[in-house]
């Protein structure tokens, strides 16, 4: 049975060797080692031997089923990567290479920041808005106490259509559009893009992003303005901050502040940095938005997005917003 066993092997080694494709080895494989396969018969046949001899025996069995498996793998991987190459064609294509990675994309950090004071305004009970960028010069400038002799005009020079409309230069316009809308009590946000005949640098785009904030309600108060600005920089800076108002003048609002913030960068530096205008509703606007002054009073700010996002990330240069270098704008993480 020893001379059997020898003979099944090399005849076996022989064939995988020289199997010439996968579908061959397969069938060296089903004829030595499947259920009729001589290797299993040689096996089962172990009954016929003296039960001394049994155990030695099967065990040499084992041993070369063993090794003939390794060599079925050895081969057929072989196989596998000869059918691969001839498949490329030698052009050169590897259809295994990883290709190219899809690329998602990301939220723009300006979106992004806009997502977050809404939903930090919705949780004060403010309503989000929308103004149109092509705005009527009513509501851009004379409905906020600004006539068209008003020297105010010329930091907000802006595009005229031809109509007599204009690129709206704030967000401001759509106070008068809410209180004329809604009426008052009144709390609304409106975000969005303005609009200014700049000379771009640094620090001045010609189209940049605001979000207006008003709040109308009987006895309204400078400490109301304050609570807010701190309750919103607390949450989109994720610290508390210290801040004061200076005088400001719009005249849009009475009296005006410049709300500057401390410590800016959270790095313990003991510096103020102007961060937005605000002030209580003037009179004139209230009126222009069909409310009287002497019932209602309301705070309104101006938060400038892209300052507001350069100063949370430490960011110097207001045009890589707009640059679209996607290496800047990667960094603000997949969404
Ligand atoms: N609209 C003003 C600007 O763009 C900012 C502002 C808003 C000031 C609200 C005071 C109150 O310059």
């Amino acid at each position: 049975m020893e001379d059997q066993l020898r003979s099944i092997v090399d005849r076996a080694h022989e064939a995988a060797r020289t199997a010439s494709d996968v579908a061959a080895l397969a069938a060296v494989e089903s004829s030595f080692l499947g259920k009729k396969g001589e290797l299993t018969l040689l096996l089962r046949g172990l009954g016929a031997l003296p039960k001394e001899e049994r155990p030695a025996f099967g065990k040499l069995v084992n041993e070369a089923k063993v090794r003939l498996e390794e060599l079925l793998a050895d081969r057929s991987r072989d196989l596998e990567s000869v059918a691969l190459e001839a498949a490329l064609g030698g052009d050169g294509f590897d259809p295994t290479e990883p290709g190219l990675e899809v690329s998602h994309g990301s939220l723009h950090p300006i979106t992004q920041i806009t997502r977050e004071l809404v939903r930090v305004f919705e949780g004060l009970g403010f309503a989000a808005a929308r103004g149109p960028e092509v705005e009527f010069e009513h509501f851009n400038f004379d409905a906020l106490n600004i006539p068209a002799s008003h020297p105010a005009r010329d930091t907000q020079d802006t595009f005229w259509l031809s109509d007599g409309n204009l690129l709206r230069t704030h967000t401001s316009p759509v106070q008068v559009r809410a209180m004329e809308r809604f009426g008052a009590p009144l709390r609304v946000i409106a975000p969005g893009r303005c609009f200014r005949n700049e000379a771009v640098d640094a620090t001045h785009e010609h189209t940049f992003y605001q979000m207006e904030g008003l709040m109308i309600d009987r006895d309204i108060s400078v400490a109301n303005l304050i609570h807010v600005m701190k309750t919103c920089l607390r949450e989109i800076l994720g610290r508390e901050v210290r801040i004061r108002l200076r005088p400001g003048f719009f005249p849009f609002v009475e009296p005006g502040f410049e709300l500057d913030v401390h410590d800016p960068f959270g790095t313990g530096e003991d510096r103020w940095l102007e961060l937005l205008p605000c002030g209580m509703v003037h009179p004139n606007v209230l009126r222009a938005g069909g409310l009287d002054p002497e019932e209602w009073t309301g705070f309104a700010f101006g938060l400038g997005l892209q300052r507001l996002v350069m100063i949370r990330y430490g960011i110097t240069d207001i045009r890589d917003f707009t640059g679209g270098d996607l290496r800047f704008l990667e960094q603000f993480g997949r969404v």
